[in-house]
């Protein structure tokens, strides 16, 4: 309990000079988190944690692991059509399957959000 009377006189004196009022021409304040700036960045990071295993680091593809995505036709697809594909994946015995072997749904990891799957459309359309 005393750590209380050390930390309220601390913030009295430092947390009132934390806020500055902005000029009115400055520009937008910064996102809070990087990731929530820029949807390919953070589409990056799960691409690697969730994909890259098959995919390669680039998209380039692992030979019978998982396709190159880079310049696949299935970019033509729009993002909800491509979230959609992701989230199903696609089983080998799958008529539509060409390598015959299986793509988990979700890369296998059920915790991708929409949110999360759109980020990873959004880096994988930015691979060149
Ligand atoms: C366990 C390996 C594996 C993981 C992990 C994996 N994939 Fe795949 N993925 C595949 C395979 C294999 C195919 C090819 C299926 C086929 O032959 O039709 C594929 C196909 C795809 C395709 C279609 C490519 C094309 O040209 O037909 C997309 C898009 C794709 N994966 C995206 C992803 C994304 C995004 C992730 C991460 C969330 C992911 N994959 C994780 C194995 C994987």
């Amino acid at each position: 309990m005393k750590r209380w009377l050390v930390l309220i006189p601390l913030c009295l004196s430092g947390c009132s000079q934390e806020t500055p009022p902005a000029p009115a021409d400055s520009p937008a304040p910064a996102a809070t988190t990087p990731a929530a700036a820029n949807p390919a960045e953070a589409g990056k990071k799960l691409f690697e944690a969730s994909c890259s295993a098959c995919h390669g680091p680039e998209g380039g593809g692992i030979p019978s692991l998982g396709k190159a995505l880079k310049g696949s036709p299935m970019l033509k697809l729009s993002d909800a059509d491509l979230v959609a594909f992701i989230k199903k994946g696609r089983e080998a015995s799958d008529p539509a399957n060409t390598t015959k072997v299986a793509m988990p749904p979700k890369g296998g990891n059920p915790d991708l959000t929409d949110d999360d799957l759109g980020n990873i459309v959004t880096y994988i359309r930015s691979l060149k």
